[in-house]
């Protein structure tokens, strides 16, 4: 593996011209390379977050399902929306607040005129069980009188020009400044104004248009900013000022509230996964931007960022049902689940459509809530190993060349094989299954690798295919994470002997981090009893375990 550590303006050409030359150039700065040697994909990927670190563990309700939208205007428009979701009883946990929460889309304020009094939705919604996430630009409106400008300005905040003058331009706000990330006394005041929202209720924070974006063109090169103490420009910040609001947020968060903090970020360089999970930023409600989730989101994976995922049913231009129905399929492991869509398209949410789309957007939401402990399992791993997810099958299938190009599915983790159908109008779908012996997650069907075939897909159908010698941990289907304790753990497997290691804790703080959890190592023999080993146990144990065989 190869890591050019360099944050200026940077050309990476893969063999565009000539396949036998790859090209990299950067305009400025040092030439840092690491390299990092290993046998197998996976020993890469393991060196590779070791030295730019890996995706912590993330509280439990954060994988749950998200719904979003630019612009729920009002208090009135949230409730709508949670109170439809526990209605047609397809399970939710988050609302995203877009930029309409804001007076005037003034950073860490409150427009009451559409949402009342400040917080009072957000409590009245957790009540049913939702978390709500907030939108925060680093864009600051210029406003005398405004706290935020103030204080900045005061305390000289804010980048500057070469001709030592506050930089300005423009974003939602109107004419707008910005904060100097790079200086830990910048991030720290940063930090520290997210207690308002966190007071408020507020459990994570959206920190968007972060590279940052600006409506007046591009921030000139010269922009002056800071790395720490030393005085530099836009030209060597501008790919980590992303990285550098996402840990000033993380760190407000974590001081403030002592749990996990759920960060989600649009720009960031090698390493933001220490403070933030991704997503796509904004793609189309196209059938070529849900193909494209497929590899977007396995590269992001082994590039250290497993918690990531994509606007689902897309973000701009219309969806259609079965755009909608398909991408939901696709995304059901997709590290991070979230609907989300922009102002003036259709809405999105699933009742905007008919029976059918409502039908099966229950079914994988439902789906997804019981694979919960296991999507919760490979981020306790992936903690310890930096391995993702949602991985491409080249990563364990090294040698088979017929996993090179394969774009169309992925891995769960080692032992589960997703091939979502991406084609409009498809009904049936060619999979791959690499070496070995697979059972069809639904038919229970025994299907010996290395081979292609041709799968049944009507519209209600994701294909998925279990590893044998495998189990998967799933939960009973929940309305909300934290709706009832999880008492029993079901324990889907695969015929014969399987084998399968369990963590179970909060879900929420650092209390793991002390000994407070359990971890069970499972097995069963080939006369299917099941046998569990307590590896370690400082935690409220399960009432009961059951064991199911896939397809029975
Ligand atoms: C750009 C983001 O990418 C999008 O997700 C968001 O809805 C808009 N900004 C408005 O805040």
């Amino acid at each position: 593996g190869m890591f050019f550590d360099n944050t200026y303006r940077s050309h990476v050409n893969l063999g565009k011209e000539n396949s036998a030359c790859y090209y990299y150039s950067a305009e400025n700065g040092n030439l840092d390379y690491y390299f990092i040697s290993g046998e197998k994909m996976t020993d890469i990927v393991e060196g590779y977050t070791y030295l730019t670190g890996r995706t912590p563990l993330p509280q439990l309700w954060t994988l749950g399902h998200h719904q979003s939208r630019w612009g729920y205007m009002s208090a009135d428009d949230i409730r709508r929306v949670a109170h439809k979701y526990r209605e047609l009883q397809i399970p939710c946990d988050t609302i995203h607040f877009d930029i309409d929460y804001m007076d005037g889309y003034r950073v860490f304020t409150w427009n009451e005129k559409g949402f009342g009094a400040p917080g009072a939705i957000i409590k009245e919604i957790a009540e049913d069980g939702f978390k709500v996430v907030c939108i925060i630009d680093p864009g600051v409106k210029l406003d005398p009188g405004y706290a935020k400008y103030d204080e900045g300005i005061a305390n000289d905040y804010f980048a500057k020009t070469p001709e030592g003058e506050v930089y300005v331009n423009e974003v939602w706000p109107g004419e707008s400044v910005f904060p100097d990330f790079g200086r830990k006394e910048v991030r720290d005041w940063w930090a520290d104004h997210h207690k308002e929202l966190l007071d408020m209720g507020i459990r994570g924070i959206w920190d968007d248009m972060n590279e940052p974006a600006s409506f007046r063109g591009e921030l000139p090169q010269d922009v002056q900013f800071h790395d720490e103490e030393r005085q530099t420009t836009h030209a060597e910040i501008h790919n980590v000022y992303g990285h550098n609001m996402s840990r000033a947020t993380y760190a407000g968060i974590r001081k403030h509230t002592g749990k996990r903090p759920f960060v989600i970020t649009r720009a960031a360089y090698a390493g933001t996964q220490k403070y933030a999970t991704v997503w796509t930023g904004d793609n189309q409600s196209l059938w070529s931007h849900l193909q494209m989730m497929v590899p977007q989101l396995c590269n992001l994976g082994m590039s250290g960022f497993a918690f990531a995922g994509t606007d689902i049913g897309g973000f701009g231009a219309d969806t259609t049902p079965e755009l909608l129905t398909r991408w939901i399929e696709a995304a059901v492991f997709s590290p991070l689940f979230r609907n989300h869509s922009c102002q003036g398209t259709r809405r999105q949410e699933p009742w905007q459509f008919d029976d059918q789309v409502v039908g099966i957007y229950r079914k994988y939401v439902k789906m997804r809530y019981c694979f919960l402990p296991y999507l919760y399992d490979l981020f306790y791993q992936g903690e310890q190993t930096g391995l993702p997810v949602m991985r491409p099958l080249v990563l364990h299938y090294p040698k088979d060349p017929e996993t090179y190009n394969l774009n169309g599915e992925f891995l769960v983790g080692e032992n589960l094989l997703v091939a979502p159908v991406l084609e409009q109008g498809a009904t049936k779908k060619m999979v791959y299954l690499p070496e070995g012996e697979w059972y069809d997650y639904w038919t229970g069907e025994k299907i010996t690798g290395g081979k292609y075939f041709l799968r049944d897909a009507p519209i209600d159908l994701c294909p998925m295919y279990l590893k044998e010698g495998t189990m998967i941990p799933m939960y009973e289907k929940m309305a909300y994470v934290g709706e009832k304790p999880y008492r029993t753990l079901y324990l889907l497997t695969t015929p014969g002997e399987a084998s399968y290691d369990h963590f179970q804790d909060n879900g929420e703080d650092y209390a793991y981090r002390k000994g407070v959890y359990n971890l069970y190592h499972f097995h069963k023999n080939a006369q299917g009893v099941l046998e569990t080993e307590m590896r370690h146990k400082n935690y409220p144990e399960y009432e009961q375990i059951c064991l199911k065989i896939v397809g029975k």
